[in-house]
């Protein structure tokens, strides 16, 4: 697919197609769309910094504060991808995230929709990312899986497929986690609009399994890059069917994965799973596996 500045997919009208064309033999780089155009600086004024001429984001953090960012608007479906390099330093306690939530900044959770990557910090290779689902509720649906590359060394890609069908975590090319709409059995599937995120933080107590974090390696520093978003708007139309296959997210290509994504999928779980969710509390969530022995 041809990449595209705007984040607005128009309903494709036979005008709206000719605007799209044109717009797309532009080519722009979605890694060369500046910061300021999508997202703003949320927290950690003085632990944020945007370099090379807006298309790089620097967080840190140290004792005092992390830092973070929020996506302009809010999305209801989409291709949500971020170029992230992780601190490089033993950063257990340590968090850098990549997520989509329908929680407002400053405001209370409640019973809210939300999407995460979470980078784990620890010592050296190989590093943990966790993801989360929260639909309506509080999640306590973490996978983890043990990254087979190291991902302080250089960027790479983690994106979300949301669409109403299935919510893909991918890793550069590679699905490493499906979620599926499977209202059918009485899961509940996010439907909320969501911005996009992105933060460094920290934690000890489940992130750190308590332990100290060793603040003398401060600051620690992650980066951003990729700051086009594929969605579809809501909050500047809040009638927008973000369902309409007119959205090529939507389109049958992304009921299911295809057949190498499957392979590559399978691959990943097999070998890199190092925690689900699933098996500790499936009985709490009807879309786990049901397991005869429980
Ligand atoms: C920096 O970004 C601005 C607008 O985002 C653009 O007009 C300018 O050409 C860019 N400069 C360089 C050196 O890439
Ligand atoms: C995004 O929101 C921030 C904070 O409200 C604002 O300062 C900025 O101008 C907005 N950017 C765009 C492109 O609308
Ligand atoms: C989930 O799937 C059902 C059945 O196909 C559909 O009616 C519903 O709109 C989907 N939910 C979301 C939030 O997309
Ligand atoms: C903390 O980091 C410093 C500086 O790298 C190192 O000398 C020290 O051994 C570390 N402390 C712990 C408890 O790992
Ligand atoms: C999209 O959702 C609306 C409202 O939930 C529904 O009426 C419509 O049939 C859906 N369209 C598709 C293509 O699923």
């Amino acid at each position: 697919m041809p990449f595209i500045t705007s984040s607005y997919l128009p309903f494709f009208s036979f005008f709206s197609l000719f605007a799209y064309l044109r717009l797309s033999t532009c080519a722009i780089n979605p890694d060369k769309v500046s910061f300021d155009q999508n997202y703003y600086n949320t927290w950690g004024f003085y632990h944020f910094s945007s370099i090379n001429n807006g298309t790089e984001v620097r967080l840190s953090i140290d004792e005092y504060s992390g830092s973070g960012f929020m996506s302009n608007h809010t999305y209801g479906s989409g291709f949500f991808r971020m170029r992230m390099k992780i601190p490089n330093k033993d950063s257990l306690g340590i968090i850098t995230t990549f997520y989509l939530t329908s929680q407002q900044n400053n405001q209370p959770a409640g019973n809210h929709d939300e999407l995460d990557f979470e980078f784990l910090g620890g010592h050296g290779m190989p590093y943990t990312l966790q993801t989360n689902v929260f639909s309506n509720d509080n999640g306590g649906r973490e996978e983890r899986v043990a990254l087979w590359f190291d991902p302080t060394a250089d960027f790479h890609t983690y994106k979300i497929l949301w669409n109403q069908h299935q919510i893909v975590f991918y890793v550069d090319k590679i699905p490493i986690r499906v979620f599926k709409n499977n209202t059918g059995i009485g899961v509940n599937y996010p439907s909320q609009a969501m911005s996009v995120v992105g933060s460094l933080w920290s934690d000890t107590t489940w992130a750190a399994h308590g332990q100290q974090i060793n603040w003398t390696q401060a600051p620690f520093v992650a980066y951003f890059q990729g700051f086009n978003i594929n969605g579809c708007l809501k909050d500047i139309d809040s009638t927008s069917q973000c369902n309409s296959t007119h959205y090529r997210w939507n389109g049958p290509r992304y009921m299911g994965l295809d057949q190498t994504e499957i392979v590559a999928y399978e691959k990943v779980r097999r070998k890199y799973l190092t925690y689900s969710y699933c098996s500790d509390r499936g009985s709490l969530h009807p879309e786990c596996p049901r397991r005869t022995l429980e």
